[in-house]
């Protein structure tokens, strides 16, 4: 990981590679830059529209000068800063720079701390590449091979005029919040013939041991034991053995603690309800509720947070063979519930209900999931938000800013009754499958039936993996939600 610095200087008297400054719309350089900068402006050729890049090499302590475009001041906000920190630590990597340098510039009433933060996020965010599969290491990188350097950047130092203490306390949370990203987005992008259910049990292990946690991992005959039939049921066919992983995070006293769970599907072929083939590779993608759960948990120890903090995280692949469970088959869940099976892709949603249930016995104060549940919120909602259900509109509302303030959005979907009168079942209690119509609903609605404490569902099947990527992100796993938990776990600090 790069290393992110503050330094308080004057931006022309920074040496480093490279000195990125952004820039708004219709607004001049700041000082010490002004001069440099003044051509590109003038001439017209930078206008400081957002993601605008201008390289010039002027006569300051660092030779490369880079302006970004910030956009106007008035729309400038910490997502916008995050993407502006991004594009200049990849541009500063492309040219081979070992040390960049970037003039922090704040954002209306955002605040030093907390755009310092940001800016650490997005440096941190923007240079990740997945590459431990490409011959010669992390030299290569697929898409970008042409254009990008081999060399990693090493430093990224903060440069700024006000309160440096402020900044650093900002930098270390971004550093640490960004490091819960790159590990969830680790997790997700792994192969499942990597990223087994044992294999996140490991990495469950590896945190609790790091941080003095306590970690519980479940095997097939614990998790039979413990009568979560949900999960013994999806995961009976697969030769990779399911695993119910707990971590627990004991540092709050005696409050009650807030439980995450996560879903951990390591390959959902859908069973023998099967997936069409086409795009069936990314279904590896199925478990980035439980690595970002893992990532958030990662960042909770890292940040040493004073709190009770619990992760649920049920792993299992999801494949047909001559011993998986069917379609009309029933179970009799861990809460007692009786589910008949429609569809054995609709396989998140059993393994869920039996993590919420075993929630209970902690008494929580507050339950998020996070969950790839279903096609039909990417529908709904696109690349560029999660589906956000629940029981409780304080917490619905807590983590909803929670995703507006680390830009990971989440915007709210309706649990009508209806919606639970759609998955009434015929012979059993529930069904497993409401049908087309309303797809998210129907699977929060189930999950609902779980759940008897103030609960949050985030359905992440659009915003955990992208084709594209963006600023600060890439092709592939995007570490969605870890930042949204670590945020809302930083809140519930007294
Ligand atoms: N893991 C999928 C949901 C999914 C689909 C995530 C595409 C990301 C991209 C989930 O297990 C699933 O298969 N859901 C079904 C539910 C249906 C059978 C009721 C779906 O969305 O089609
Ligand atoms: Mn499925
Ligand atoms: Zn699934």
């Amino acid at each position: 990981m790069v290393r992110i610095g503050v330094r308080k200087a004057a931006p022309n008297e920074v040496s480093a590679g490279l000195l990125a400054v952004g820039i708004h719309k219709g607004e001049g350089a700041p000082e010490g830059v002004e001069t440099a900068a003044e051509p590109a402006l003038s001439g017209g050729d930078f206008s400081g529209k957002e993601g605008e890049t201008a390289l010039l090499y002027a006569d300051l302590a660092a030779p490369r000068l880079l302006l970004v475009g910030l956009g106007s001041r008035a729309c400038f906000t910490l997502e916008k800063l995050r993407r502006t920190a991004a594009t200049a630590a990849r541009r500063a990597r492309s040219l081979g720079v070992r040390e960049a340098a970037f003039v922090l510039r704040e954002p209306e009433k955002a605040g030093v701390e907390g755009s310092a933060r940001a800016a650490a996020e997005g440096a941190t965010l923007g240079l990740y590449r997945f590459t431990r599969y490409k011959s010669g290491g992390d030299k290569a990188e697929p898409a970008q091979a042409s254009s990008e350097n081999d060399r990693e950047l090493e430093g990224f130092d903060l440069v700024l005029d006000g309160d440096e203490e402020a900044a650093s306390r900002g930098a270390e949370v971004g550093v640490k919040a960004a490091a819960a990203t790159l590990l969830a987005r680790d997790l997700a992008n792994e192969p499942s013939n990597v990223a087994t259910p044992e294999y996140l049990a490991g990495k469950a292990r590896e945190i609790a041991g790091r941080y003095g946690m306590e970690a519980l991992v479940l095997d097939r005959t614990g998790i039979e034991e413990v009568g979560l039939t949900g999960l013994a049921t999806v995961g009976r066919s697969a030769r990779n053995e399911p695993r119910f992983i707990v971590l627990e995070h004991w540092r709050g006293g005696a409050a009650a603690p807030i439980v995450l769970v996560g879903k951990a599907v390591t390959f959902d072929s859908g069973g023998i309800s099967i997936k069409p083939s086409g795009g069936m590779e990314n279904m590896k993608f199925d478990m980035s509720g439980g690595a970002a759960v893992l990532g958030a948990m990662e960042a909770l120890g890292a940040l040493d947070l004073p709190l009770n903090v619990v992760a649920l995280v049920p792993a299992t692949e999801n494949l047909p063979g001559g011993d998986a469970y069917k379609p009309g088959d029933i179970l009799r869940m861990h809460s007692g519930k009786t589910v008949e099976i429609l569809s054995t892709d609709a396989e998140g949603r059993l393994i869920l209900a039996d993590a919420l249930s075993y929630a209970r016995r902690y008494e929580p104060a507050a339950v998020v999931d996070c969950a790839t549940l279903t096609g039909a919120c990417h529908v709904a909602l696109g690349d560029y938000a999660s589906g956000l259900m629940g029981n409780d509109e304080d917490l619905l509302a807590e983590v909803q800013t929670a995703g507006e303030v680390t830009g990971e959005r989440a915007w709210p979907l309706p649990l009508f009754e209806e919606y639970t009168e759609q998955i009434r079942g015929d012979v059993a209690d529930i069904k497993n499958s409401g049908g087309r119509y309303g797809g998210a609903l129907t699977a929060g609605a189930f999950l609902k039936e779980f759940a008897d404490y103030p609960w949050v569902h985030l359905d992440i099947a659009g915003t955990a993996y992208g084709k594209k990527g963006n600023a600060y992100t890439t092709k592939g796993a995007t570490g969605v939600p870890a930042r949204l938990l670590v945020e809302f776990l930083m809140g519930r600090v007294q």
